[in-house]
């Protein structure tokens, strides 16, 4: 998939308070782990609150190609017939994953244990990302890649029949590649161990478990989380609600905590620790940001928040928190930009392949509308206004996004707090993970 239509320039303009109550769609993550493993299931699974956005019909259409039957009951409820663990089918056509890396990760991990023969591809953000993280542990499993020097899409891979177990210690704290070897080891017999130093986001385990394949989870002499499946492993169907996703609900947190006299509650986030560390640097930061009526969702805890506008203080973030934040970072910088003194980041070189480079990219963004931003190899430094409004974008000019959406919100929710307001050149790419993202913030903004 690429791009629809022409880009979509829009400018965003300072804003009133933000009021009100309001619903963050479905988590992304969780979303497409829940099509993956219904899809894996025999029977019948029905998923509620599935993130209907772009990246996750390009997992759902992967999981038609090669078996599943998978139909909207009605808007966010979704039923799945799957083909069961062993028995996916040869897709008679490449599978074209849009922008995710989700998808692609994960959907080469789930093929590299069936012998069946795929074609991956992506637009032009994902045709830049590196997929040799993943084709590693893959190959080390028995699957086959003809793929180019970069490591890159497209490549064709040819799953493993039978697959082998391996033992392998995450190279980067990355839960995609966890992900991949984990639903690799679904159709591979014996011990499959991944060892993971530094502790990410836990859905696929979490949803394995659900979905009533048996895992262990122990933590190894030097504090690693080390994760056996012995496969291979059945997945019985069941019934999913996904809760919202933390990581869209963080920019009506910034939002509301930098437009003054703001307050907004954004009901049914997904709290999982793992995802949760964006909160506590704000909090850090002299966030308000209340944690109310605390609940179990599809076996993850969430919660609703209540944001009040806050005077916000530069602070040094601790590397430790990264995993647990990864997707936040953009939005956090447009944070520290109205803080007031300095932040600082380090340990961000992840950042530099995500859907852009986010470090550069955000940098420049921030330049561009105002700010202090200084760049380095593995983060960024900000000199915040202390709450001034940014200076925004001039007549004329726009912030390049390069086709990524959490760019593109980011700097969406910098102009709410711009004296001239800010142009993003094009919000296309934001129906990735948020289409309802303009519409949400018509709601709150501008009265
Ligand atoms: C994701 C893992 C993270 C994150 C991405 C979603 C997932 O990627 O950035 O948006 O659903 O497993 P990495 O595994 O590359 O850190």
């Amino acid at each position: 998939m690429n791009m629809p239509g022409a880009t979509q320039p829009r400018r965003f303009c300072r804003s009133g308070p933000l009021h009100g109550r309001i619903l963050v769609p479905g988590d992304k993550s969780i979303s497409h782990r829940a099509i993956m493993l219904a899809s894996l299931a025999v029977g019948t699974s029905t998923i509620t609150g599935l993130l209907e956005s772009a990246d996750v019909t390009a997992t759902a259409a992967a999981m038609r190609a090669t078996g599943a039957s998978i139909e909207q009951v009605k808007p966010g409820v979704w039923r799945i017939d799957g083909v069961g663990v062993g028995s996916l089918l040869q897709p008679a056509a490449a599978l074209d994953m849009g922008n995710s890396g989700t998808s692609t990760r994960l959907l080469m991990g789930l093929f590299a244990s069936h012998g069946i023969q795929t074609v991956f591809t992506g637009d032009a953000s994902l045709s830049r990302r590196p997929m040799g993280r993943v084709i590693q542990p893959l190959a080390l499993m028995g699957a086959q890649f003809t793929v180019n020097a970069d490591d890159t899409l497209p490549l064709t891979m040819r799953g493993a029949d039978p697959a082998v177990p391996i033992h392998y210690r995450l190279q980067v704290a990355s839960a995609q590649v966890k992900s991949a070897i984990l639903l690799a080891a679904l159709n591979t017999a014996g011990s499959t161990i991944v060892v993971e130093p530094t502790p990410t986001r836990d859905h696929t385990e979490r949803m394995l478990r659900g979905f009533g394949a048996n895992l262990s989870i122990d933590i190894g002499d030097d504090g690693a989380r080390i994760i056996t499946m012995q496969g291979p492993q059945d997945l019985h169907p069941c019934d999913i609600e996904v809760p919202g996703d933390p990581s869209s609900a963080a920019f009506f947190v910034v939002a509301a905590l930098l437009v003054p006299g703001s307050d907004l509650t954004i009901a049914n986030v997904g709290m999982n620790p793992t995802r949760a560390a964006l909160l506590d640097v704000l909090r850090a930061m002299g966030g308000s940001i209340e944690e109310e009526d605390h609940r179990v969702i599809g076996g993850e805890p969430v919660a609703d928040l209540r944001v009040r506008h806050s005077e916000l203080k530069g602070i040094e973030i601790d590397p430790a928190s990264t995993a647990a934040m990864i997707d936040e970072f953009p939005i956090l910088f447009v944070a520290a930009a109205l803080a007031s003194g300095r932040t600082v980041t380090q340990g961000l070189e992840e950042l530099r392949v995500k859907e852009s480079d986010r470090l550069a990219v955000m940098s420049a963004a921030l330049t561009f509308a105002g700010a202090s931003v200084e760049e380095h190899a593995d983060g960024l430094t900000i000199e915040g206004t202390g709450g001034a409004m940014l200076r925004g974008t001039l007549p004329g000019q726009s912030i390049a996004t390069m086709l990524d959406h959490r760019i593109a919100m980011s700097m969406a929710i910098a102009g709410l707090v711009s004296e001239a307001g800010v142009t993003v050149d094009d919000m296309r790419p934001v129906a990735t993970s948020f289409p309802q993202f303009e519409r949400l913030l018509g709601d709150v903004q501008c009265r």
